[in-house]
């Protein structure tokens, strides 16, 4: 496979994932009182379990855009394209949001754990903990549908993508920082 087709294939395997991800910053602009998932808890170190940065409301908004944007993108990119690629199903769109929520959430414990504040930049696993957790779990799913060169392509392209989309989203006004 050329290049280009294997970046595009990575992108379109890897797009609900990267929905899932970024709509949960949204969730602060829909719902007033947020609900947060460590319940405002502190660990032993002193620090909280997880932090502000991670609420039920931006898991429902990530989890049911992730799943139903990012499969509808698939869905009309497989309408245009059709056999050229593998696609995820809804049912990956599901479970590729679903892992890459709790992929953030473990780079949100880990943050904590070594004393970083919400919002802190913890360059490569602020970009690839979700990532990499919800390729894996696909992988290990459907491993005809995450090869090892796009597990390897989706590792390379994903931090350039992330840093590009959060500082668009800095500028529009959604996020605190632009990382
Ligand atoms: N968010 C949320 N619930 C989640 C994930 C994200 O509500 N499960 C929202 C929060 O408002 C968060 C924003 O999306 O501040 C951006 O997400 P992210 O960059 O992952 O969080 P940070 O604020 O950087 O927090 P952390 O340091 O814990 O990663
Ligand atoms: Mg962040």
């Amino acid at each position: 496979m050329n290049v280009a087709l294997l970046v595009a294939q990575t992108l379109i395997v890897v797009w609900p994932s990267y929905v899932a991800n970024a709509t949960p910053v949204l969730s602060r602009r829909i719902f007033k009182k947020p609900h947060y998932v460590d319940f405002g808890k502190y660990l032993w170190d002193g620090r909280r379990i997880l932090g502000d940065g991670k609420t039920f409301e931006g898991l429902l908004v990530g989890f049911t855009a992730g799943t139903l944007v990012g499969y509808f993108i698939v869905f009309m990119v497989k309408l245009m394209v059709g056999s050229l690629f593998k696609y995820p199903s809804l049912m990956d769109s599901a479970v590729l949001s679903i892992s890459a929520l709790a992929g953030d959430m473990v780079g949100a414990f880990i943050k904590r754990r070594i004393g970083l504040k919400r919002g802190d930049p913890a360059p490569l696993l602020d970009q690839l903990d979700f990532l990499v957790t919800s390729i894996l779990v696909l992988r290990a799913i459907d491993p005809s549908l995450v090869t090892l060169s796009i597990l390897i392509t989706a590792i390379v392209i994903t931090p350039p993508i992330h840093l590009a989309t959060n500082a668009i989203a800095y500028v529009l006004g959604l996020k605190g920082e632009p990382w």
